[in-house]
């Protein structure tokens, strides 16, 4: 099959090789090369080099030598060039969003939304590197001082996801560079090329040889030597459950500092005093974005029963007027889902909840040609209860399940039955309700009026399975950083 990549303005930022010690590699040890497909039609987009062990090493060796020069440098420096960064990404955003929405399927707007995102979080940790101090803590005898100073961690290696192909790159990435540390990167294999492309924008921007390696193919050999080998010294991965807590115990030999930001399995609470309308809004805002392909969806809504009928009706109309479709199409809300499992995913929990009593409300048919293995329509679902898979694991698709509850109580309970603790959210307009309920929630994000809790500037993280470490904010840059207490001694005076 011939490749067809996306049409660029530049076409130069589609590349077709990986990226080791400031050089273009088109070839792997392995001698192989894998596809990478439009995921809206399985057209072949292009072909890598197969990376495994020996080229993950050749990766880590570029990036312990960058290490060396790239700490040295002054954080003012480090941040023109995080800004340049911010400034290409920003420039090239209709062909990164091209590239993204061609190997993932988001919708085109939303894509080059993601690359705002991602953006976003170079230019905070362009700001937040500069404001990495250390500090003096008061000595237990008059002849010492003592200082804290804050040291970049060294090679980092970054696992990062087919769902946010940029903004969970730039999320890790932007905070190791601005710390001084060098990183190694291995993107999803669905979603490798706007990883390259932002590689080649950080080397248009002055970032030297060697501090962003990017190697994808062979990923359990990948992460088997980026886990083992003992010049990488920071771990941070975002994705599954199952796959964070390999990796945490592949690190444990090498006792590697680890940040996971993995599965949750977000409630999202509508209490009777909600404003409707934000309400209606908010959840299509968490439910359906990327097709409903994040960590932080609403995977449970929970209505109380004063609001619930008339929420339901407003839902239902609001989700049968997306439009499914291939990305690049116009006016498209809902692009494909990565993969024929994702679909049948959907199929699964709809299914089981229908067969254990769940009603269907809302489900427009796909449009004609579009394939059942690719896309998924919304579905509202009414009358669901803890005993049906939807409550327990992620659906990571757009199905959205309305739980009913009575009280206040009631609603917290359900909403923290998971071993889960990501995202959470609810609407109320009580003041007093709206303290109780985010301080009762088990979860390191709460949305109050809101289905959004993604942003630079705020700690992104989860607690219980949901992971380890907080991302932007002040706390995303302390992931790449360790503090060293140098003691001054002997002091005359
Ligand atoms: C994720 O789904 O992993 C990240 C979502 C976000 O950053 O909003």
């Amino acid at each position: 099959m011939a490749a067809s990549p996306p049409v660029l303005n530049d076409p130069s930022l589609w590349i077709n090789a990986v990226r080791i010690g400031g050089h273009w590699r088109d070839s792997a040890a392995s001698g192989e090369r894998f596809g990478v497909h439009d995921p809206g039609n399985g057209q072949l987009l292009g072909t890598l080099p197969t990376c495994g062990a020996a080229d993950t090493r050749d990766a880590i060796d570029a990036a312990q030598l960058a290490f060396k020069a790239w700490r040295k440098t002054t954080a003012e420096h480090r941040a023109q060039v995080l800004e340049r960064w911010y400034d290409l990404m920003l420039e090239h955003v209709d062909d990164l969003a091209r590239i993204l929405s061609a190997e993932q399927g988001k919708p085109l707007p939303e894509a080059a939304g993601e690359i705002r995102y991602a953006a976003s979080f170079v230019k905070w940790f362009a700001e937040q590197g500069k404001r990495v101090g250390g500090y003096s803590i008061p000595a237990p005898t008059a002849d010492r001082r003592i200082f804290v100073a804050k040291e970049p961690v060294g090679v980092c290696a970054l696992i990062t996801p087919w769902n946010f192909p940029a903004a969970m790159i730039t999320r890790k990435a932007a905070p190791a560079f601005a710390a001084g540390c060098t990183v190694v990167i291995k993107p999803s294999e669905f979603t490798p090329y706007t990883a390259l492309a932002l590689a080649e924008l950080a080397t248009r921007a002055g970032l030297p040889d060697g501090c962003m390696n990017i190697v994808a193919g062979d990923a359990p050999a990948i992460g088997g030597e980026l886990t083992a080998h003992a010049d990488v010294r920071k771990l941070s991965f975002t994705g599954s459950t199952r796959v964070g807590a390999l990796l945490m115990r592949q690190c444990a030999d090498t006792i590697k500092k680890v940040s996971l930001e993995l599965g949750g399995n977000a409630p999202f609470i509508v209490f009777d005093d909600a404003d409707l309308d934000l309400a209606v809004a908010g959840v299509i805002a968490s439910k359906y974005r990327n097709a409903g392909q994040t960590c932080v969806c609403a995977n449970r809504i929970l209505v109380q029963d004063g609001i619930h009928d008339a929420f339901v009706a407003r839902l239902a109309e609001a989700v049968n007027v997306f439009i499914i479709g291939h990305g690049a199409q116009d006016g498209v809300g809902i692009g494909p889902l990565i993969n024929a499992d994702a679909c049948a995913k959907v199929e699964r929990h709809l299914q089981d909840a229908l067969d254990k009593g769940a009603t269907l409300v809302a489900r427009t048919p796909l449009p004609d040609g579009l394939d059942p293995q690719r896309y998924s329509a919304p579905v509202l679902l009414t009358g669901v209860t803890a005993d049906m898979q939807v409550a327990s694991e992620e659906t990571f698709g757009p199905l959205a399940p309305i739980f009913r509850f009575t009280d206040e109580a009631e609603a917290i309970a359900l909403a923290n039955d998971t071993p889960f603790g990501l995202a959470s959210y609810f609407y109320s307009d009580n003041l007093h309700r709206a303290w109780r309920v985010a301080e009762a929630l088990e979860s390191g994000m709460v949305g109050v009026n809101t289905g959004s809790v993604a942003v630079e500037m705020a700690p992104f993280g989860g607690i219980k399975l949901s992971g380890l470490g907080r991302e932007g904010g002040e706390a995303g840059i302390e992931e790449y950083l360790e503090p060293k207490a140098i003691h001054f001694a002997g002091l005359k005076s």
